[in-house]
């Protein structure tokens, strides 16, 4: 059975309807996604579903965290589709605010994260973007007030810092990692994997099966480096730009030199064609 969400695009709507869960006593989960939803959200939807009586799921395309030669423009925008997927999962409400709203003028507060979020990954390349992330994260949590917020390990250094930022402001919520949805070959599900053509599409795999190849050699010998070095050839040789394919402590995200110690974390980002891919796996 399906029933469709409440779709509330105003603060004052979105409120009354948070009161009200509040006062029945009712849990929240929260979702934030900028839609063009596929089933690696739709997997963060369903955890949602199983730890609280409520689920909203936040549909935005921030435009804080794209740079301006990024792909704010073209970012696939489905709402119709998300709204029947969503509908599907029982979701109660979908918060789906204008830019006005979200940035209303006057506008002129910036979350800035350090640690995880200044490691030389995601950062170096797209220096805009954790600012934006964390500043519209932060909103988001106070404007839903849930109980738990829900983020995809498929985005793994978003999701250390969402829960530093978390932690670090005291905001009352439990943060939830979700595993990575892969398709059959492996490629890890992203909303810009419609901008692959067919023949990017059919090397794009090879990113997580180089991820794996490394993860096992690692293990296997305990040197990284070496298989590293090894993965980024591999990469470049399948026509990939490579911007970083990284060794990393699981939860600071800082350099490793060995395998003892804490638990080690593989992070790539390489651009096919046009397309940027990012993915990462534990060791
Ligand atoms: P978006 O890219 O739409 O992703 C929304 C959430 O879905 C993120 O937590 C992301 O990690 C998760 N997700 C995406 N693909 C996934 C996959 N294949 N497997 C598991 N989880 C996956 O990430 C953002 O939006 C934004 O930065 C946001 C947090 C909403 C702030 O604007």
């Amino acid at each position: 059975m399906t029933s469709k969400p409440q779709i509330v695009r105003t603060l004052r709507a979105l409120r009354g309807a948070s009161r009200n869960y509040r006062a029945a006593k009712k849990t929240v989960a929260l979702v934030p996604t900028m839609g063009a939803l596929h089933a690696g959200h739709l997997t963060l939807v369903r955890r949602a579903r199983r730890i609280a009586d409520r689920v909203i799921v936040s549909i935005f395309v921030n435009p804080a965290q794209f740079a301006p030669h990024e792909d704010f423009a073209s970012y696939p925008r489905r709402f119709k589709n998300d709204i029947a997927a969503l509908a599907g999962e029982k979701v109660d409400l979908v918060w789906a605010p204008s830019a006005a709203v979200m940035y209303p003028d006057g506008f002129a507060t910036q979350v800035t994260p350090q640690g995880p979020a200044a490691v030389g990954l995601e950062d170096a390349f797209r220096p805009h973007f954790f600012g934006g992330v964390a500043t519209v994260v932060t909103k988001l949590l106070l404007q839903c007030l849930p109980d738990v917020a829900l983020f995809g390990e498929k985005d793994f250094q978003q999701l250390q810092v969402i829960r530093a930022l978390a932690r670090d402001l005291d905001i009352p919520v439990k943060i939830v990692g979700v595993p990575i949805v892969r398709e059959k070959d492996g490629l890890a599900l992203s909303s810009r994997n419609l901008y692959l053509s067919p023949r990017e599409r059919s090397v794009a795999p090879t990113l997580y099966a180089v991820l794996t190849a490394c993860a096992k050699k690692i293990r296997k010998t305990g040197a990284i480096e070496p298989a590293l070095a090894e993965g980024r050839i591999t990469l470049t040789r399948a026509g990939f730009a490579v911007d970083y394919l990284e060794a990393r402590d699981a939860e600071t995200l800082k350099r490793v030199a060995s395998l003892s110690g804490g638990r080690l974390r593989l992070l790539a980002a390489a651009t096919l064609g046009k397309t940027r891919l990012i993915d990462n796996i534990a060791v």
